[in-house]
C-alpha cells in the first residue's frame, strides 16, 4: 500500500490561508485552487475526498470561507469523516473522538497561528478508539 499522503484544497476564500499553510507544511499535496479567482467549493471538496479515499491512511484539509460548504460536501462521501474546527482544541478532538480524516478550516474566521496549530493537532493526534469506535461504527 502506498504511503500516507496529506492533501489540501480550498476555494478562493481559503486560497490565502492555504498558501500560507503550504509554506509551513511543504510536504502537503496541493490540489488547488491556484489563485483567489472565484471558484465553486464543491469541485475542490470532490477532488480532495476522491484522493483521500484512495488510502485509509490518507488525510485531507479543506478550506472555504466558513468551512460549512466544504464540510457539507465532504461528509456526503462514505468513508469521509470531516470535522470543522476554528481552533486547535477542536482539531485535536476531531481526531481523538471522531477519527476525522478531513480537517475543515474556516478561512475567513480563523487566524494563521490558530490554523497552523489546528493543522499540527490534526496531523499528530491519534484516535482514542474505545467508546468512540463503537459510536463511529453506528454512523
Ligand atoms: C464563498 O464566497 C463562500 O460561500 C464559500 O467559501 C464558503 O464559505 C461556503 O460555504
Amino acid at each position: 500500500m502506498k504511503n500516507k499522503t496529506v492533501y489540501i484544497a480550498s476555494d478562493h476564500a481559503g486560497f490565502k490561508l492555504k498558501s500560507w499553510l503550504l509554506k509551513i507544511f511543504p510536504k502537503i499535496a496541493d490540489l488547488g485552487t491556484k489563485s483567489d479567482e472565484s471558484v465553486d467549493y464543491p469541485d475542490f471538496a470532490h477532488k480532495l475526498t476522491k484522493e483521500v479515499l484512495k488510502n485509509k491512511k490518507n488525510m485531507g484539509i479543506l478550506i472555504c470561507g466558513t468551512g460549512v460548504g466544504m464540510s457539507i460536501v465532504a461528509n456526503r462521501k462514505k468513508g469521509i469523516r470531516a470535522g470543522l474546527a476554528n481552533n486547535s482544541k477542536i482539531a485535536r478532538l476531531i481526531r481523538k473522538h471522531n477519527d476525522a480524516n478531513v480537517l475543515v478550516l474556516p478561512g475567513r474566521f480563523i487566524n494563521t497561528n490558530e490554523a497552523k496549530k489546528s493543522v499540527q493537532a490534526f496531523l499528530y493526534t491519534k484516535f482514542e478508539s474505545g467508546r468512540h469506535k463503537k459510536r463511529i461504527n453506528k454512523i
